[in-house]
C-alpha cells in the first residue's frame, strides 16, 4: 500500500551542485540549505568529503557545514568515501554519513577508484567509527538499473551490493538510478532485490530524469511501499563520472505529485520553488522543474 506520508531528502546542495563547472561560493550553498530547511525539508544532503582533485566543487565542505544555522529536527548528511573523509566530516558533526558504493564494477572504478569489494573494505571502518560516534549511516547504491560503462545491471547485482552493505552495518540504503535509464518495472526489480536485505523503511528511491522517467519510477517505488525519496531542488545535478546523466528529479515535481495524491511531505511548495529560483538565478538558468515553471508562469 502507498504510504500517506513521504520523507524527501533534498540532495541538491551535494548531488545537485557537485558537477557545476564554476565554483559556487560557500555562502550561496549555505543560503540554499537555509531556504530548503525553511521550506520544510527535514533531510538535506549538504556536501561531500571527497578528494578536491576529483570533485573541486565540494572542496569547501567544512566552510559550508560549519556555516549552516541548523534547524531543530533537520538531519544533515554528508558523503564520506573513506576514513580520511570521515575524520574530516566528524569535526563538522553531521547527523548522518553516506558511504557510496556501486552495483556496477566499472562505475565503482571510475567514481571511487576501487573495486566493489575494495570499497566495502574501505567503508567498513568508516561505518564502525560513525556508529561508535552516534552518527547514522546510509549507503548510496549507484547504477542499480544501468551503468554508463556496463549497460544494464541485473537485480542480482543490486542484491549482492545491498548484502555487502548490510554486512558492514550500513543502516539504510538508496536505490539510485544514477543515469536515469530506468523504467518502472526495472526500478521495482532493483528495489525488490534490495528488500532481500533491508526493510522497506530502510530503503529510499533516488531517481534521475535523463529519459523523463523519474516521476513514473517514483510512483512505481511508492506502489512497493517505499516512502523515502531523494530529489534535488530545481532538478540540479549530474554526476561527474556518469557522462550524459542529467539532474536528479526535481523536488518541486515530486512534491507536486505527492501532494496531488494526498500524500503529506511537510514541505511548502511555494517556498521550495523560491529556493529553486534562488539557486537557478545564481547559476544563470531556469529551474529544471516542470511544476516550478508552471507555477511561476501562472
Ligand atoms: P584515490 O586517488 O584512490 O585515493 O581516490 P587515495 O587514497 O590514493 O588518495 C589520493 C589523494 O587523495 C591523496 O592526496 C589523499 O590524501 C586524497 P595527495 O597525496 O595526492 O595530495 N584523499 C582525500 N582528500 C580529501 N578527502 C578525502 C580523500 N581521500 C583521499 N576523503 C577517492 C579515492 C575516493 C578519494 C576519490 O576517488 C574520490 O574522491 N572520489 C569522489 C567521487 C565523487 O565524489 N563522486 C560523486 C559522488 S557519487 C555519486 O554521484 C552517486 C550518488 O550521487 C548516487 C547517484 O546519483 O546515483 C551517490
Ligand atoms: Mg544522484
Amino acid at each position: 500500500t502507498i504510504s500517506s506520508l513521504v520523507k524527501l531528502i533534498d540532495v541538491g546542495p551535494r548531488d545537485g551542485l557537485q558537477n557545476e563547472k564554476s565554483p559556487v561560493p560557500a555562502e550561496v550553498k549555505i543560503e540554499l540549505v537555509h531556504r530548503l530547511q525553511a521550506a520544510g525539508l527535514q533531510e538535506i544532503e549538504v556536501t561531500s568529503y571527497v578528494s578536491p582533485k576529483w570533485v573541486p566543487q565540494m572542496a569547501d565542505n567544512h566552510v559550508v557545514m560549519s556555516g549552516i544555522q541548523r534547524k531543530a529536527g533537520v538531519r544533515y548528511s554528508v558523503l564520506t568515501p573513506n576514513l580520511k573523509g570521515f575524520e574530516a566530516a566528524l569535526l563538522d558533526q553531521p547527523d548522518e554519513i553516506v558511504v557510496f558504493g556501486s552495483a556496477s564494477e566499472a562505475f565503482s572504478q571510475k567514481n571511487i577508484n576501487c573495486s566493489i569489494a575494495e570499497s566495502i573494505e574501505r567503508f567498513a571502518p568508516v561505518v564502525e567509527a560513525a556508529l561508535a560516534a552516534g552518527i547514522a549511516v546510509r549507503g548510496a547504491m549507484s547504477c542499480t538499473v544501468g551503468c554508463p560503462y556496463e549497460g544494464e545491471i541485473a537485480p542480482e547485482r543490486v542484491a549482492y551490493l545491498a548484502g555487502l552493505l548490510k554486512g558492514i552495518g550500513v543502516q539504510r540504503v538508496d536505490v539510485a538510478d544514477t543515469i536515469g535509464v530506468g523504467t518502472p518495472r526495472k526500478v521495482q526489480r532493483a528495489i525488490e532485490a534490495t528488500l532481500t536485505h533491508y526493510a522497506i523503511d530502510e530503503v529510499s528511491g533516488h531517481f534521475h530524469d535523463t529519459y523523463g522517467q523519474a516521476l513514473a519510477n517514483t510512483l512505481a517505488a511508492l506502489e512497493l511501499g517505499v516512502w523515502n525519496f531523494q530529489s534535488s531542488v530545481a532538478g540540479l545535478g549530474g554526476c561527474p563520472y556518469a557522462k550524459g546523466a542529467t539532474g536528479n528529479v526535481a523536488t518541486e515535481d515530486v512534491v507536486y505529485l505527492l501532494h496531488g495524491m494526498g500524500i503529506e511531505t511537510g514541505i511548502d511548495l511555494d517556498k521550495l520553488i523560491d529556493a529553486g529560483v534562488f539557486i537557478s538565478d545564481f547559476l544563470g538558468r531556469k529551474p529544471n522543474s516542470r511544476a516550478a515553471t508552471a507555477l511561476i508562469n501562472k
